[in-house]
């Protein structure tokens, strides 16, 4: 079948290019030239393990293709998927639709036979009925339906995420959208993957709810961190101890300078929204945001505690290591170490970092920082280091030639990375995240 995606970032280049890997015929369109000509000279805009080589090898077979042409990319198509930005609305955190929209209103003008639309993009509860009314007002002289399919992939982990999903959840008002939507995941139920079938407001709302869910219990465990460095626990035995409670579960409860990225930061806020326009509050909801902005700042003066206080961190220099919001990614949107190096600046300390993909983002998201060439580089000459991200690259640092190269071998590892004995056998002063 023929499918076209509208919007070649994060969410459709991925989704797009997994599709044509099952098979299906897939045209992603994207309104920015530059990007669409360097997607056909195999440049990817992200970085995302796998996604160069699996992009080439469907372009080679003739199954994906790249256009600007959002009437010829759908031209034909069973099945449209609007995969374009969502970005919280300045001014107010409600998710910025104009992008949805438009798409909407040239679908319309330009679709010439039935057709499924299908929204990707994280959109708030209510996006399908407007989408559908837009679609309404083209008259078009044949069927279509609008339905609602979240995506919940994780960056860096994106196109094992699309191929084998925990469910795929698909929110159809009929017939046809749910028929049309069996045949585009057709492939995946050899991965018995569950296809879940919802009215389209549920499956709006799953994708919030569970970004906030998770929001949550990364929230949750980060505090009880804070707890047991007070009472002298191990938030990672703490975590293990809840976890293999199958009605709690293991994941995400990593305790960490707090969650950043495109997905939560943002979708809990636009959630928020919703809950306040529909007057039905979401009070745990509205705790975790703040708590987990609050934090990043707090992590900074974590830093600053280990270089003596506030006093003596003044005219300090400190390497951060890792700059990204998490490891495999280039992507630095709401990235704690941003409010970290802030939190230094403020304070008078000199800021260096090194990152292994984020530098480029980073760069002017972090001015007055001084970015090093290698991990060593902005090391040299530092009071202290704080592990931010936990890139595979930093698991096994040579902290002898560390403690030769620093100015003090004190290292604050905001992920839990190091073993307190191990280093601190080694000269270190050592402080991390729930455990003392
Ligand atoms: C997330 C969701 O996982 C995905 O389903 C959704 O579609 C988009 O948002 P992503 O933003 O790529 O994906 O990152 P994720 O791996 O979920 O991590 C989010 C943030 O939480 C990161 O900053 C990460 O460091 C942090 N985190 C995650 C923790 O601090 N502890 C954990 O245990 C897990």
């Amino acid at each position: 079948m023929k499918i076209a995606m509208v919007g070649s970032g994060y969410v459709g280049l991925v989704s797009g290019a997994c599709l044509a890997d099952f098979g299906h015929e897939v045209v992603c369109i994207d309104k920015d030239p530059g990007k669409i000509e360097r997607l056909n000279a195999g440049i990817m805009p992200i970085y995302e393990p796998g996604l160069a080589e699996l992009v080439a090898g469907n372009v080679k077979a003739g199954r994906l293709s790249f256009t600007t042409s959002l009437a010829e990319g759908i031209d034909g198509a069973s099945a449209i998927f609007i995969a374009v930005g969502t970005p919280s609305r300045r001014g107010d955190g409600h998710a910025d639709l104009s992008f949805v929209y438009a798409v909407a209103e040239e679908i319309g003008q330009n679709l010439k036979g039935p057709a499924v639309i299908v929204t990707k993009s994280t959109v708030p509860v209510g996006t399908g009925d407007a989408v559908e009314r837009i679609l309404g007002e083209a008259n078009l002289p044949f069927r279509f339906a609008v339905v609602s399919n979240p995506e919940f992939l994780r960056e860096g982990a994106a196109i094992g995420d699309f191929k084998r999903p925990d469910r795929i959840v698909v929110g159809a008002e009929d017939e046809f959208g749910q028929q049309v939507m069996q045949d585009v995941y057709r492939p995946l139920f050899l991965n018995q993957a569950p296809l879940i079938f919802t009215s389209r407001r549920s499956s709006e709302l799953i994708k919030y709810a569970a970004n906030a869910f998770l929001a949550t219990k990364i929230t949750f465990i980060n505090e009880i961190a804070d707890l047991c460095e007070k009472v002298g626990g191990n938030v990672q035995d703490v975590a293990r101890g809840i976890g293999l409670d199958n009605r709690i579960g293991s994941k995400f409860l990593h305790a960490g300078p707090g969650y950043g990225g495109s997905c939560f930061p943002k979708d809990t806020l636009a959630l928020l929204k919703t809950a306040e326009d529909y007057d039905s509050p979401l009070r745990i909801v509205e705790a975790v945001a703040k708590v987990n902005e609050s934090r990043k700042r707090a992590m900074g003066r974590k830093v600053i505690d280990a270089l003596g206080g506030l006093d003596a961190a003044r005219g300090k220099k400190v390497a951060l290591l890792g700059l990204t919001f998490k490891p495999n990614t280039d992507d630095m949107r709401d990235a704690p170490a941003i409010a970290i190096a802030q939190a230094l600046i403020d304070a008078g300390v000199t800021v260096s970092a090194y990152d292994p993909e984020g530098m480029d983002m980073a760069a002017p998201l972090m001015p007055g920082v001084e970015m090093a060439t290698n991990v060593y580089a902005a090391i040299e000459g530092a009071d202290a280091m704080a592990l931010v991200t936990e890139w595979d690259a930093f698991r096994a640092l040579d902290l002898d030639r560390i403690r030769t190269i620093a100015r003090a071998a004190v290292l604050v590892d905001l992920r839990n990375v190091y073993r307190p004995d191990e280093v601190r056998a080694k000269g270190f002063t050592y402080t991390s995240i729930g455990r003392t």
